[in-house]
């Protein structure tokens, strides 16, 4: 039968040209090699799923009900070979070694061959994206474009990252969260099972952990989603019902919830079937003290405590403490079929081992150099107790300082930690590339947050072609103590997460930007039918400040078709029952609108804050003996606030022609940039401002953009109405950890971009 396709294939490949455009199907991630034929394959109730080898039967179940869901056809599933009609499954090994799948679609009908039953599996996510989510109207039949798809995975670690620790996701809530993922191709789910603020799964031996270690009363996050919830009027902030328990009569509201192991294998053949291998991560020996509070002996002085950043971890010196370690992984092991178990190992407070005796004890007997050793130490213990369990061992890339454990898996986070990934991938470790400054889901979104994650190169240059080899692939992580509600987490991961499947997917082959933008916008009614609380794309073209002059035209660009924008503009928060946005309208007195998006569904968005700032253009400085460049006056050491910078220590004085970083400026960096730039005419400016963490910009003595406090990227954009001349401005800018960069770009009236060097740029020499 597979000569039949092949002839077929040749037949249509002859005389397949068609006027249908890959970008019509709006397939994501883009498959590798996508060829558009004429015709179509008609779907209706009659056609059957045949599978060739019995190992497919789980796929074509899945299909079937993928099928009925989207279109209301209920296909019989056949074991055996296509006979006519129909859509058939069949295993390839030919295809090659990785997951690859093969897919054709013609009048005849489909055919899904993959190398592997995972092929398959992502073979049939891309049947899913042909079809429509839901068949509304009706329809008796639904016509599929007829194509010929050959798709394989750039990177075999497609992976997303969910933390039930400080805020708990139910096994039904996980399952949707896989089925998302599974959609857009994600193969790995890292499950973060334990931390500081709970213990969520279930292990015999040691019952308190999830009976006390799981609940907790409420925490200062879960005290400032509550604050958001009500002070945005938004759900999604809000603390499910279903997480409290009442104790001591009534007195008490605990927050909490764990899996039981029952639970954990119910979710894993859930993710099987999608495709998706899931690796749990048990945090040791710090981000511990959810299991220290309920077993303070593992502790170096027997209570749960925190220090200087991190809490107090394990303690490595005790026996005791190691066997209740590996009893813990003893049961992971048993629960969790894959190699991949990730050990944590990240943020390590020390400085308890430093005075515990025991501590001390092994350092002494081991004849470790310091604590950072002992960390060390205590990771090649669990590593040698994961291989012989024949498993492999993940860890943050903490796991490197102190020596890194030969054949480790290091998960590379900080990118305030550079050589990381060169240092592991040298050492022939296998590497897994979550840099937060790009892709921790759980940081604030902006207007620049979709393309940041979909244009990010995450392998970090300078590697040869054989560290490459060890690159695994790409993950995010949505840290959840700003995420309470599984609403949220939705909120935060898409669409971002389909951005990340082109990268995971395709990498060096993604298409340009507008492009993946383009295929983007229908998912999102897609996601409508689903019922997935996405996050809007942003307005095209509008900024959160604006100036004017006498009067203007407010224009919002939803990109979305399916979204309505309401507004008000007395600071209250809009509901349905405030202005709908119908399109254009001119305002002339400064005006401060609150705009909130909704969801066909009627479900909101987070509120978006948008100021018209009616203005005359700024007169410009006269300053005398202005020389090329900008005064940049580095401040070294850690501001949290950008008002904080000139309280540092002047490190140095420089004359920059750009907004740039010298090279010689160390982590610890407060910059201020002062001087003028040099505007031709008069106009309205605007001035986008990224930084990671805070920075402000002023022009005169006003604040243009103020994107100030610790946080990781964000890019915000301001106007200021200028008249022709020299124009002061200052940018100040700090960064806490050097995962950080600072960005300033200027647009004239026109919408052109000025470039922010040579003579645009004076300073008076002091
Ligand atoms: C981490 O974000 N602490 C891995
Ligand atoms: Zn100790």
């Amino acid at each position: 039968m597979r000569n039949l396709w092949a002839a077929l294939f040749v037949f249509l490949f002859a005389t397949g040209c068609t006027n249908v455009k890959t970008e019509d199907v709006n397939l994501i991630p883009l498959p590798a090699e996508l060829t558009m034929l004429n015709g179509q394959f008609v779907l209706n109730a009659d056609a059957k799923i045949y599978y060739a080898q019995p190992e497919l039967a789980v796929a074509a179940t899945y299909l079937q009900e993928h099928i009925l869901k989207q279109t209301g056809f209920s296909l019989s599933v056949v074991e055996g070979a296509d006979a006519g009609k129909n859509i058939s499954l069949l295993l390839n090994s030919e295809l090659g070694e990785k997951d690859q799948y093969a897919l054709t679609v013609n009048d005849k009908g489909v055919c899904l061959e993959g190398s592997n039953p995972r092929g398959v599996i992502l073979g049939i996510q891309t049947i899913r994206q042909l079809l429509p989510q839901s068949n509304t109207e009706g329809k008796s039949s639904i016509g599929m474009q007829a194509m010929i798809v050959k798709d394989e995975p750039a990177w075999e670690w497609r992976g997303m990252m969910m933390d039930d620790a400080r805020h708990f996701f139910d096994k039904e809530e996980v399952k949707r969260f896989l089925d998302m993922m599974a959609l857009y191709k994600f193969n790995k789910f890292h499950w973060h099972l334990t931390d500081d603020q709970g213990w969520r799964v279930e292990i015999k031996k040691y019952p308190l952990l999830t009976e006390n270690g799981a609940w907790r009363t409420y925490n200062k996050h879960d005290r400032t989603c509550m604050k958001y919830a009500k002070n945005e009027h938004n759900p999604d902030y809000e603390l499910p019902e279903k997480r409290l328990r009442p104790v001591e009569n009534d007195t008490i509201v605990e927050y909490g919830g764990f899996y039981t192991q029952e639970d954990i294998r119910e979710v894993i053949a859930y993710a099987a079937d999608r495709g998706i291998d899931v690796i749990p991560e048990v945090d040791m020996p710090g981000h511990f003290s959810a299991a220290i509070k309920v077993y303070p002996e593992l502790a170096c002085f027997n209570q749960a405590s925190w220090g200087r950043t991190f809490s107090a971890p394990i303690c490595p010196g005790k026996d005791a403490t190691l066997q209740f370690c590996k009893d813990v992984y003893a049961e992971i092991f048993e629960l969790f079929p894959y190699p991949y178990i990730h050990m944590g190992a990240d943020e390590v407070e020390k400085d308890n081992w430093l005075k515990c005796p025991n501590c001390k004890a092994r350092i002494k007997k081991e004849k470790l150099k310091d604590e950072k050793e002992l960390q060390s130490w205590f990771v090649k213990e669990m590593k040698a107790f994961f291989d012989g369990n024949g498993k492999k061992l993940i860890g943050w890339d903490e796991i490197i300082e102190g020596g890194l454990p030969e054949g480790a898996v290091v998960m590379f986070w900080r990118p305030w930690a550079p050589t990381a990934v060169d240092v592991a991938t040298s050492k022939h470790s296998e590497v897994i590339l979550t840099p937060n400054s790009h892709y921790y889901f759980d940081f604030k979104q902006d207007d620049q947050t979709l393309f940041r994650v979909y244009d990010f190169d995450p392998v970090p240059e300078g590697l040869t072609d054989e560290q490459k080899k060890y690159i695994l692939g790409v993950q995010a992580n949505s840290w959840a103590e700003y995420i309470p509600s599984y609403q949220r987490l939705e909120y935060m991961v898409m669409p971002r997460m389909a951005a990340l499947s082109e990268v995971a997917w395709n990498y060096s082959k993604r298409e340009e930007w507008n492009k993946f933008y383009q295929r983007l916008i229908p998912h999102f009614s897609r996601w409508d039918v689903m019922k997935i609380n996405y996050r809007p794309l942003d307005l095209k073209g509008s900024y959160l400040n604006n100036a004017f002059i006498g009067s203007t035209e407010v224009t919002w660009n939803n990109p979305l078709p399916n979204i309505s924008i309401y507004y008000t503009t007395d600071g209250s928060i809009p509901t349905k029952e405030s202005t709908l946005y119908t399109g254009p309208f001119t305002i002339n007195e400064t005006t401060d609108f609150t705009l909130r998006f909704y969801r066909p569904d009627g479900t909101a968005a987070d509120i978006i804050k948008m100021s018209y700032r009616k203005e005359e253009y700024r007169s410009a400085d006269k300053p005398e003996n202005v020389e090329q460049g900008l005064a940049l006056a580095w401040h070294e050491g850690i501001a949290r606030k950008c008002e904080e910078i000139e309280k540092l220590p002047l490190k140095q004085n420089y004359v920059v022609d750009g907004i740039v970083v010298p090279e010689d400026v160390n982590r610890k960096r407060g910059l201020i940039y002062s001087g003028y730039i040099k505007i031709d005419k008069d106009g309205v400016y605007t001035f986008t401002l990224g930084s990671d963490d805070g920075s402000m910009l002023y022009v005169g003595d006003d604040v243009v953009v103020d994107n100030d406090g610790p946080h990781g990227p964000v890019t915000i954009s301001g106007q200021k109405a200028l008249a022709a001349g020299y124009q002061p401005i200052t940018l100040y800018y700090f960064d806490m950890n050097n995962g950080g960069f600072i960005s300033l770009k200027v647009l004239d009236s026109d919408g052109n971009e000025i470039e922010l060097s040579g003579d645009r740029l004076w300073h008076t020499p002091h």
